[in-house]
């Protein structure tokens, strides 16, 4: 079956020899001419239209009221978490299977990451994992939830939608709500995926997106908190500037901000692929019916878009029994230059992760052992 596969992938990217990366950029529309733009007025850093636009246009594209641009995902998360009140000794939970990114950047506001188990029918954070835990561990008073042992604030909780597929994001909403936690949607790789017709990133407190090279679409690098609500929004742009108060001159800055604010060239990147972005995900919608015509030909189990949502099917990925055969597709798959990986290692697993508390984790666990990714750039 692996060489059908990597017979397959050659055959559909026409690529006889070269090496099949897992996801590439595709520039099909303003690129070139906006970021021409930019050098022509010598607006490619801090200052310039296109950061404006971007976020203006990310608004319009998900249906959220306030954007603010970031210089990557990773800042955009550690920003939206301070936002929502996290801070220093308090617990964040999130999924154990996600990328380090997301662990990270709640490590930044001096916070402690807690992981619940993810769903097997989306890989995003399992609800009733997320049920259990609160269940067991959390203690609600005066709307506050904090750790029935430490006493810790239980400051926000952090859902993955994995691999453009969009979690139980309205039970996750809607159990943290009832445990006064704010919800922080880790969006990085599911722009323009719905769930029950509402784009993923818009259901919690704050969203955020990612534009790395690697993702739907790119500005570079570069990020984007979405929210509802005004105040976040704008003390969220001050402290992603620098926190500089409004002086013509001054260096007048009223509180320690950040340098996370997104340079214009990257945001006209951003714009110009924004304006192809439903082609390229009805490119990637047909590429993950083609492979699951495969896998389902070949009775290997194929990791399918949730029923009650529209993915952007960003990443493709299928299922072996075990670790040992994970390993020797993945070393087949790569050897024969078709670019392949696993899920990533769980996050308690990584030394700075692994003293966190933790649910049983035995879904994260299959999905370690188990899941391959497979090339999914689109063919144009
Ligand atoms: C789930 C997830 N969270 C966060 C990030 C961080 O985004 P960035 O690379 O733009 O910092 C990424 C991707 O790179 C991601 O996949």
């Amino acid at each position: 079956m692996y060489q059908d596969l990597v017979t397959f992938i050659r055959e559909r990217y026409n690529e006889p020899h070269k090496f099949i990366t897992l996801h590439e950029a595709k520039f099909i529309g303003n690129e070139l001419k906006y970021m021409e733009e930019c050098i022509a007025t010598g607006m490619v850093s801090s200052v310039g239209k296109f950061v404006d636009r971007f976020e203006d246009e990310i608004k319009k594209y998900t249906g959220a009221k306030y954007a603010v641009a970031t210089v990557n995902g990773t800042s955009a998360l550690h920003m939206a978490l301070l936002l929502a009140g996290v801070g220093k000794n308090d617990l964040v939970i999130t999924q154990a299977l996600t990328f380090v990114a997301t662990c990270n950047a709640i490590s930044y506001t001096g916070a402690t990451p807690v992981f619940v188990d993810v769903s097997l029918n989306n890989l995003g954070m399992d609800y009733l994992s997320l049920e259990n835990y609160l269940k067991k561990n959390v203690v609600l008073k005066n709307g506050l939830s904090t750790h029935i042992i430490t006493g810790q604030k239980i400051a926000a909780c952090v859902p993955m939608h994995s691999y453009g597929h969009p979690a139980e994001i309205i039970k996750i909403v809607e159990l943290c709500t009832a445990y006064g936690i704010p919800v922080i949607e880790d969006a990085a790789e599911s722009l323009g995926s719905t769930y029950h017709g509402q784009h993923t990133g818009t259901f919690g407190k704050l969203g955020i997106y990612s534009f790395n090279g690697n993702k739907t679409i790119t500005s570079g690098g570069g990020g984007m908190i979405v929210t509802n609500d005004e105040e976040l929004a704008v003390l969220g742009k001050h402290l992603t500037t620098q926190a500089k108060s409004g002086h013509r001159w001054e260096f007048n800055h009223d509180q320690v901000g950040y340098n996370y604010r997104l340079p214009n060239i990257n945001a006209a990147l951003g714009c110009a692929q924004l304006e192809n972005i439903e082609v390229i995900i009805a490119k990637q919608r047909e590429l993950n019916k083609i492979y699951q015509q495969f896998f389902n030909q070949h009775n290997i189990a194929f990791v399918n878009e949730p029923s009650e949502a529209r993915s952007n099917c960003w990443m493709n990925a299928f299922y072996v029994d075990n670790k040992i055969e994970r390993d020797k597709c993945l070393t087949f798959l790569n050897d024969h230059g078709i670019m392949a990986r696993p899920a990533w290692t769980m996050l308690n697993k990584l030394a700075m992760y692994n003293t966190c508390h933790c649910e049983n984790l035995q879904n994260s666990q299959m999905v370690e052992d188990t899941l391959i990714t497979i090339p999914s750039t689109v063919v144009l």
